[in-house]
This record gives structure tokens, sequence and C-alpha cells, in this order.
């Protein structure tokens, strides 16, 4: 259904010409206080990590301009028949050894390592409460441009991936997040949040605490 505030928007797949795009979306949302080359080769190494779990990719753009305003990457397990070092965990380790190389690298590296240390904890955490039932779905990404936000696009694309769920009876999901991120929405959409850890690097600004969430997606109407 269309939603009133976001009628200027459209939905369409991921292409490889959006990546510059949404490289420099997640630099700025995540990595901006690492200086260059190490803030664009970590998030690189989050982009080409999220990419190599996702089985679908949706962008919102402006339906005037065409240019992109959002992007919500999903995976459902049982559609993943890709190879576990696919193309995109191969960019991904290939920017990680170019990260290792660079000045500043190897902390960014261990910040990157950390977090995904972090998240499978807070995984086994989470499946451990629901007597070891794995998940068959995860939402992997989700980002709006921050002159974007507050007027539907991210509602619009977070129904398009539950949408996306439906179609392949998937019923539940889960998804990462942490203080750096806007968890208020996750809440806002009823999800439950199952695990929480902190996770402090003394010798920066960077502390946050790290959640995973789980939800049930809604009827196919
Ligand atoms: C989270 C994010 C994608 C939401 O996109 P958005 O376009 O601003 O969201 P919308 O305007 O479509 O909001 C949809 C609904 O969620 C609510 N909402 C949005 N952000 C919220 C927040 N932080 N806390 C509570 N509710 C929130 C809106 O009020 C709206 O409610 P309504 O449908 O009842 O009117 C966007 O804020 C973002 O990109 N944040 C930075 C990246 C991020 O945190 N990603 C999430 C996980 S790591």
């Amino acid at each position: 259904m269309m939603n009133d505030r976001c009628r200027d928007v459209t939905l369409r797949r991921l292409t490889a010409g959006d990546d510059a795009e949404f490289l420099a979306m997640l630099r700025k949302a995540w990595y901006a206080e690492h200086p260059e080359p190490c803030g664009r080769l970590m998030a690189e190494v989050d982009w080409q990590g999220c990419l190599a779990r996702a089985t679908e990719a949706l962008v919102a753009v402006d339906a005037t301009t065409g240019s992109p305003l959002g992007v919500i990457l999903v995976r459902v397990d049982a559609l993943d028949r890709r190879p576990a070092f696919n193309r995109h965990r191969r960019r991904a380790a290939l920017a990680g050894l170019r990260l290792a190389a660079t000045r500043g690298g190897a902390r960014g590296l261990a910040e990157l390592t950390a977090i995904d240390l972090t998240d499978r904890r807070l995984l086994r955490e989470a499946v451990g409460k629901r007597g070891g039932r794995p998940y068959p779905a995860e939402i992997v990404l989700f980002i709006v441009a921050p002159e974007a936000r507050g007027r539907g696009v991210g509602g619009r694309l977070f129904r398009a991936a539950m949408a996306y769920l439906g179609e392949h009876d998937v019923d539940e999901y889960f998804l990462f997040t942490d203080t750096g991120c806007d968890v208020g929405f996750y809440e806002h959409q009823g999800l439950a949040r199952m695990a929480a850890r902190d996770l402090a690097d003394p010798g920066s600004a960077y502390a946050s605490t790290f959640f995973v969430y789980e939800g049930r997606v809604p009827p196919l109407p």
C-alpha cells in the first residue's frame, strides 16, 4: 500500500551501479570517525559482507530524480544457494586485507571483528532462548539517507521486506542492531529484544551496546 508521505518514492532492485551511493551512506552513518582510507575500507567490508548474506536487496528511489534514498537487504536461508565464499564474501575479504595494510587499519579490522564476534554470541543466545530453533531469515541491512528520513521511506522499505518474507512462507526473522542505530524504529514495529551485549573500545570514542531482535512477519494482505 502506498504511504501518502512518500508518494514520490518508488522501489526497485539494487544494481551494481548503486554500490558507490550506499557505500558512502554506510561510511557516513557508521564509520565517519575513521580517516581515509580506513573508514571507506571498513564500510566496504561491511557492505560486501551484507551483500554476501542477502537474498533480496530493495532500493527506494526518488520517483522524479531517480536518486537512491535508502536500501533494505534481506536474507531467507532456504533461498541462498550460492557457495559460502561467494563473490561478495571475496570482495569483503579483499577489502579486509587492504584495510589491514592501511595505516590505522588494524584497529578498524579489530573493531569489525569484535562486532562480528559479538553478533555471533548474541545470535547464539537468542536461538538458545528459542530452544535451539534457528531463524529462517534475517534483515541484514537497513538504511535511509539522513535527508530522506522521517517521511515514510524506511516504513515502505520495511513493509516490502516483510512482503518478500511472506511470499517465501517465512513467518519470523532476526536482525542485529546497536545503540549507533535507530533502534526505536524496530521497537515501534513491535520487534522483541532477545539479547544485548556491551562492546567498548577503550582506545577510541567507539562504545556501544549491541542487540539482536526478533520479529514476526505480518500475514500477507
Ligand atoms: C531506521 C530508518 C531506516 C527509518 O527510516 P525512516 O524513513 O526515517 O522511517 P519512516 O519515516 O518510514 O518511519 C516509519 C515509522 O517508524 C517510526 N520511526 C522511525 N524512526 C523511529 C525511531 N527512531 N523511533 C521510534 N519510531 C521511529 C516513524 O515514526 C513511523 O511511524 P508511523 O508509521 O507509525 O508513522 C532510518 O532512521 C535510518 O536510516 N537510520 C539510520 C540507520 C539505522 O539506524 N538503520 C537501522 C538499523 S541498524
